[in-house]
């Protein structure tokens, strides 16, 4: 037989070899058969060098052209086999409907993001505007520019994460509001939401925690004013029939300073065994204060020209009080049992 017919003889036997393969094993053995190095068609090829030379291109070529039918016609079988395959596969599995569906999980808003809301929309009814800041601060700008300077022993009321030389992680929310006055002529209405960092850690105290201070400073801002803004916010948060009350306090970057209580919303002072209030009829919220003038002059205002107020409040403290949820620590272990009931 010439080496053309040979050829040509191989070729087509392997097509109908291929044609008629029933599994993608037998499929791959055929190609090796034919295609590989000791396949048919290779070992036709090797009789080339008994042809006359001028023959041999065209021998080539048609060697070539076989191979290329022939693995084309594998690609296409193979892609055959492959989709009976996952046909059969599909026969044989079945999904049962009647199962129960896997119960999917509402996520909600976190007690703190529903307290921080509340409280901006409380006091964003008498205009307040809701301001951040960030929170790795430098020593200067959470410390020094709210007057506590470098050996201020109000430094110690606040235990500080240090990240590096003159950086902080804040551990109070007030940086944020001598950015807004450097960077904003007055009038300035703000609150400032936002985490805050400290090292403490029990049943009252996180390394992280929330504060959202206010600060309002205007040409003529009293006391009285301070205390109008408190006593709507406590009454709209706490309920119509709470009190509020100011106790004298300390705090270093305003003058006067207080410490504000709310009357006890559980027994409003009835019940010398009450939880809530361990029977005073009092709960601490907040600190607050008319703005102490140096920090005006830090921020490029005015004392003689503006007055202000700021107060400061610990969010969870407030989201506590409002769910009478005992351990602050269940705000941050992320349990689903206690996020499921707010
Ligand atoms: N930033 C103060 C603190 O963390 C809270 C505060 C703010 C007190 C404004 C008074 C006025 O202690």
């Amino acid at each position: 037989m010439s080496v053309h017919s040979e050829i040509e003889e191989k070729g087509k036997a392997a097509l109908n070899q291929i044609l008629e393969a029933s599994s993608l094993e037998q499929l791959d053995g055929f190609r090796v058969s034919v295609l590989g190095k000791k396949g048919a068609l290779s070992e036709a090829l090797k009789q080339l060098g008994q042809v006359p030379a001028e023959e041999r291109p065209k021998l080539g070529a048609l060697a070539n052209e076989w191979k290329t039918r022939i693995e084309s016609a594998i690609e296409s079988k193979k892609a055959d086999l492959e989709s009976q395959k996952i046909e059969a596969d599909l026969k044989k599995t079945r999904i049962d409907v009647t199962l129960p569906a896997r119960r999917v999980h509402l996520g909600a808003l976190h007690p703190i993001t529903k307290t921080i809301r509340k409280i901006s929309e409380t006091l964003g009814r008498i205009g307040f505007d809701v301001t951040t800041g960030p929170e790795v601060e430098t020593d200067f700008m959470n410390f020094e520019a709210v007057n506590i300077p470098k050996d201020h022993p109000a430094r110690d009321m606040q235990d500080t994460f240090f990240l590096g030389p003159g950086v902080v992680l804040r551990s109070q929310t007030s940086p944020v509001q001598m950015r807004t006055m450097r960077e904003e002529k007055w009038p300035v209405r703000i609150l400032c939401p936002g985490a805050v960092y400290r090292c403490d850690s029990d049943a009252t105290h996180s390394p992280m925690f929330h504060q959202i201070e206010g600060l309002w400073v205007d040409k003529k801002v009293s006391m009285a004013d301070l205390k109008g803004v408190l006593d709507f916010f406590a009454k709209e948060t706490f309920g119509s029939q709470v009190k509020i009350r100011l106790r004298p306090s300390y705090f270093p970057f305003v003058e006067p300073g207080a410490e504000v209580d709310v009357s006890c919303a559980i027994c409003a002072g009835r019940n010398p065994h009450c939880q809530v209030c361990k029977g005073t009829g009092w709960l601490e919220i907040l600190g607050a204060g008319m703005v102490h003038p140096r920090l005006f002059e830090l921020a490029g205002y005015s004392p003689n020209e503006v007055g202000g107020f700021a107060f400061g409040m610990g969010v969870e403290r407030i989201a506590m009080l409002l769910h009478d949820i005992p351990d602050l620590r269940l705000m941050f272990q992320g349990d689903e049992r206690f996020l499921k009931q707010f």
